[in-house]
């Protein structure tokens, strides 16, 4: 029996040191940057580079989640960074993960990104955010507000796993939507927003591979803790996000649902 809707930003972040969720992390991506996306490792690393950080560089990250990441990227290329996430938990432990690291210029901050920003105009030399557009209404709005923020010749990156390709049923839909609210886009839609936000579209990248092997991962590593996560979560919700991970897999293996990762620059 799966629930309504069951939740996996809270315990991740709120329990984002817990010994079995660290485990599944290091099995799902290999290495361990707090993710709830579908940003493989290899992503991850390539990030910087379509971003043309540098140590100079001041970046900011809308839907930080758990904030490792965005920590990762202060400590490894010492540039500056802000993130913001709607999630208490996760900007918590972001701010403790700050507290315990010596010297990394890294800020957090509770906010919702589809009202406006709280920062100057080019205030930034990058933005990117990670899975994180898909749960965000108004897009183009948002995509105005990241222009808005970046300097002339900054770059731009995010990735949406919810670019529909073909037929997806209503219990896929809400399956696929088990754990909050979601924004579906035909495919085409999120290049033309760009363009359309002022932004110079540099690459339009299929990830689709990495969303279908990181639910399998994930899946795979949560069903064989199955006991020790129903100990945390209780189990209609391990039920509940056992279906959503199998419904990622399914429509991204079938290429029904597609993920993209898009790099931009203002020019
Ligand atoms: C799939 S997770 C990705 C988190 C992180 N970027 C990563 O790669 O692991 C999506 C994140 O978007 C955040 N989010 C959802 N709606 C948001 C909004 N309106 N404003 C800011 N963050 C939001 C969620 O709280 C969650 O942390």
């Amino acid at each position: 029996m799966v629930a309504a809707k069951v939740d996996l930003y809270n315990s991740s972040y709120g329990k984002y040191d817990l010994p079995v969720y660290r485990e599944i992390r290091i099995e799902t991506y290999g290495e361990d940057f707090g993710q709830t996306s579908w940003v493989t490792t290899e992503e991850s690393y390539e990030i910087p580079t379509l971003l043309g950080l540098t140590t100079t560089s001041h970046v900011f990250e809308i839907g930080c989640g758990s904030g490792r990441y965005a920590l990762f990227l202060a400590e490894t290329i010492g540039c500056s960074i802000a993130g913001i996430d709607v999630n208490k938990e996760g900007i918590r432990n972001a701010v403790e993960l700050v507290r315990v690291s010596a010297g990394v210029r890294a800020t957090f901050q509770e906010a919702d990104a589809s009202q406006p920003l709280h920062f100057k105009d080019q205030a930034f030399d990058a933005v990117y955010s990670n899975d994180v557009m898909c749960h965000i209404p108004g897009r183009l709005a948002v995509l105005r507000e990241m222009f808005r923020v970046l300097k002339p010749g900054g770059r731009m990156l995010f990735s949406d796993a919810l670019v529909l390709d073909g037929p997806v049923s209503d219990q896929e839909v809400s399956t696929r939507s088990l754990i909050g609210s979601y924004i579906f886009i035909p495919r085409g839609q999120n290049e033309q927003l760009i363009k359309q936000s002022g932004f110079h579209l540099l690459e339009s990248r299929d990830t689709t591979q990495s969303a279908a092997r990181i639910s399998k991962r994930r899946h795979d590593a949560r069903a064989r803790r199955k006991s020790d996560l129903i100990a945390v979560e209780g189990e209609t919700n391990f039920l509940g996000l056992q279906a959503f991970l199998q419904c990622v897999y399914t429509l991204s293996t079938e290429r029904r649902l597609r993920r993209f990762l898009y790099v931009a620059s203002k020019t």
